[in-house]
């Protein structure tokens, strides 16, 4: 039985991992720890926050003294941390908070636990530090550079990507230099429930839903390497199960997409389940582009993100070898159980998109020249 702490809890992948992990290993105990920046959400833990074997903490990473007493406390052996600042678009008008959480925050966290498990002896044999982390770290490829593996180069673009970078390089140094018991997971472009609508999926859906213009940076030519979340949160637990302390996984499923095409991909499904799902047009009578079978009329080509790396993808044959790796959900299967979530779930979203988030989006969208 494992006592987890997961940092970041409420966000998109931290909330999808709660659940699952919840539901596969139901005796465990899982606290969450979460400062519910604008992308956490404690609606997203709902279902779980009632169960005898949860607990929430609102607060942050970078409070070292609360860290400490909610480790020791729930006699915490294994920390899963996601929480961080992830959207890249921010990173670019906004660096700082990025510097703090990911960075100075994951530090904050790893003397934490050094200081507890290993200091104050507190699991000192068997703990488990496991940090996730992106692909992003590792720059940016052409069309027929081969996947990025665990040994390519670090070479990242943007604030968040450095930022990233920074936190896996600490939680490596702690490893090496005073034991700590870590693994980190550097995983693809997730998509799934619980996405923030400010990142490309949930944005299209939701924008379709809202008869909105449905922004494409530059060419739409690049390209990432979707993979559904419950798959990411798989693949972690595979990572704290049977991962090698001190070693990192790539985690994706070869599921490689130029964004134009992922777009027209979700009009085009969207425009057959408004045809074939009529009460679709009286819950959503906004969507006039898609009641009329045309949601790709919304598509417009805007300014592209400042530094836009081209092509990611993820070579995950060290995880699919050595863990037994493999994704479940096929990108068919996944992309409609995620269409199907946002249609019924338009009051999560519907709060999400509320305020602050639609006066920062207003501000990012330019109509390109
Ligand atoms: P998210 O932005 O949806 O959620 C981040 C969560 O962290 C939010 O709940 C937020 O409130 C919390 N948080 C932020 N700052 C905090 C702080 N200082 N203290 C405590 N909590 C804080 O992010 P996500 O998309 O769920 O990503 C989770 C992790 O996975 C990140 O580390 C990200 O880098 C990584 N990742 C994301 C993707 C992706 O496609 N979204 C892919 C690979 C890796
Ligand atoms: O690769 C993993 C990373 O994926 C994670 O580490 C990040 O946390 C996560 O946000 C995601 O980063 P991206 O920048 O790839 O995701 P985003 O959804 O913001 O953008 C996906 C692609 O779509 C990217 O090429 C930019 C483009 N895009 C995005 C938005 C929001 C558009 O063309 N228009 C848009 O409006």
């Amino acid at each position: 039985m494992k006592h987890l702490l997961v940092t970041g809890g409420a966000g998109f992948i931290g909330a999808n991992f709660v659940h699952y992990w919840m539901k596969t290993y139901p005796q465990d105990v899982v606290v969450v720890l979460d400062a519910l920046t604008y992308a956490g959400n404690f609606a997203n833990l709902d279902s779980v926050s009632d169960l005898p074997t949860f607990k929430f903490y609102q607060g942050d990473i970078s409070d070292t003294h609360l860290v400490e007493n909610i480790l020791r406390e729930h006699r915490i052996d294994t920390l899963v941390h996601f929480a961080a600042e992830s959207h890249v678009d921010r990173s670019i008008s906004g660096p700082d908070a990025f510097i703090q959480t990911n960075i100075i925050g994951t530090h904050s966290l790893l003397k934490a636990v050094k200081k507890v498990w290993l200091d104050e002896g507190l699991h000192r044999e068997t703990h488990r530090f496991h940090h996730v982390s992106t692909d992003e770290v590792y720059g940016t490829l052409e069309a027929e550079d081969p996947a990025f593996s665990e040994t390519s180069q670090y070479a990242p673009n943007s604030p968040y990507s450095a930022s990233k970078a920074a936190s896996d390089h600490l939680v490596r140094a702690y490893h090496h230099t005073y034991g700590l018991q870590v693994t980190t997971s550097n995983c693809s472009n997730n998509y799934g429930p619980y996405h923030f609508p400010e990142k490309l999926i949930p944005l299209v859906i939701t924008n379709i839903l809202l008869n909105q213009p449905l922004p494409i940076y530059g060419d739409g030519r690049q390209i990432r390497d979707w993979l559904y979340v419950e798959d990411h949160a798989r693949g972690i637990e595979q990572v704290i199960q049977k991962g090698q302390l001190g070693e990192c996984y790539n985690i994706g499923g070869i599921n490689e997409w130029a964004n134009i095409d992922i777009v027209k991909l979700i009009c085009d499904l969207m425009n057959c389940e408004f045809a074939e799902n009529t009460s679709l047009a009286t819950k959503y009578p906004q969507a006039l582009s898609v009641i009329k079978g045309n949601a790709q009329e919304l598509i417009t080509f805007v300014q592209d993100r400042a530094g836009h790396d081209r092509r990611y993808a993820i070579d995950p044959k060290k995880s699919n070898n050595e863990l037994g790796y493999q994704p479940l959900e096929s990108f068919e299967t996944g992309i409609y159980k995620t269409l199907q979530w946002y249609l019924n779930n338009d009051c999560w979203w519907r709060a999400v998109m509320d305020g602050s988030y639609r006066k920062w989006i207003a501000q990012q969208y330019r109509t390109a020249e």
